[in-house]
């Protein structure tokens, strides 16, 4: 089965950049920016990745990216998570960034995504990894903030596909963002959003109605409400589930008790993603493998996800028939 899940075609619909950081890349940058860091090995900082919740992560996580300073660090850390797709036959993935966790200490919004996208350019050009940007809007900060990363993002506008909500989700509702939502769209921003991780199914039903998402993050908090699960069906939405965060951040207890499986049987759109990587203990296909042995899915299970993963992807029809078609081939001979 290991061997199965190392070689499917698949793609990665959920992933924040700055999660993907290791702590040995963290610790070089930080050195060649001479910036300090409060820990003194690798071990250390792993220790230090015991969660109790969402916002006991992201303390540690905002923190980790302070070292990020110019366009080769940007560069280099979006490289990096590119070799591990190559490595694990990711052939498309949707990179989540947060310009307010940069801008925010003074680095420009031109300086972040030219590293990042330099980095896409190289990763398609060695490897044939295709990608695409989510612009997120930290939600623990003002819309006021979110119109201006808005404004500040129009002129690499062809470089970014999405946008998307992330940060902490209890007291900082979608209806929060309505207006800059409505605005990112008008620009050409297809919209997405974190919901239902730690907030309940008031929140996602809010992505849904005010933000308009065309994907739900996440989404595991959908389940409180039948009412909702039928207008995700309707709606034609996936969820990007996420099993080693879920556990991680202790929003499911138990990878046996993970509801994905359930998800899929309601008729849910289901995809496996890695979330954070670097915090959590595992890439993506990590998480297909140990969901897999929690749940004790199927070959068909697995191709199921993988098949959701390329299509319920932001790509266009031609290159999305090209990635399932491949992967079609890939189930046929190996199932
Ligand atoms: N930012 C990075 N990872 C996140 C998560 N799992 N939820 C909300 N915001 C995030
Ligand atoms: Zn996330």
């Amino acid at each position: 089965m290991k061997k199965f899940i190392k070689n499917l075609p698949k793609a990665e619909l959920h992933l924040h950049i700055e999660g993907s950081f290791e702590p040995e890349l963290m610790f070089k940058i930080a050195k060649r920016n001479s910036i300090k860091i409060p820990f003194n090995s690798v071990k250390e900082i792993e220790n230090a990745y015991k969660f109790n919740c969402l916002q006991d992560f992201l303390d540690i996580y905002y923190q980790g990216a302070q070292v990020l300073i110019t366009e080769q660090d940007f560069y280099d850390l979006t490289f990096s998570y590119l070799q591990k797709c190559n490595e694990q036959n990711v052939r498309h993935t949707e990179i989540m960034f947060d310009p307010q966790t940069h801008t925010e200490r003074g680095i420009s919004f031109a300086t972040v995504i030219n590293g990042i996208s330099k980095a896409q350019k190289d990763a398609k050009e060695q490897f044939g990894i295709t990608s695409l940007l989510i612009m997120s809007y930290l939600r623990h900060l003002s819309e006021e903030d979110a119109f201006k990363t808005l404004e500040q993002s129009l002129p690499f506008k062809d470089l970014i596909t999405c946008v998307g909500l992330d940060s902490s989700e209890k007291g900082n509702p979608p209806s929060k963002f309505k207006n800059v939502f409505k605005k990112s769209e008008e620009v050409g921003y297809i919209p997405v959003a974190h919901a239902g991780e730690e907030g309940n199914a008031d929140y996602v039903w809010e992505a849904l109605d005010l933000l308009n998402i065309k994907r739900i993050d996440h989404g595991n908090n959908a389940l409180q409400d039948k009412k909702l699960i039928a207008e995700i069906i309707k709606r034609d939405l996936a969820l990007t589930v996420c099993p080693l965060s879920n556990t991680a951040l202790q929003v499911v207890t138990d990878l046996k008790e993970h509801p994905l499986k359930e998800m899929m049987n309601l008729g849910l759109k289901v995809t496996i993603n890695s979330d954070d990587p670097a915090f959590f203990g595992g890439q993506v296909n990590q998480n297909y493998i140990e969901i897999q042995k929690a749940l004790d899915l199927t070959k068909e299970d697995l191709y199921e996800l993988a098949k959701n993963s390329f299509q319920y992807s932001f790509l266009d029809k031609e290159t999305k028939e090209k990635y399932l078609t491949e992967l079609e081939m890939y189930f046929e001979k190996n199932k």
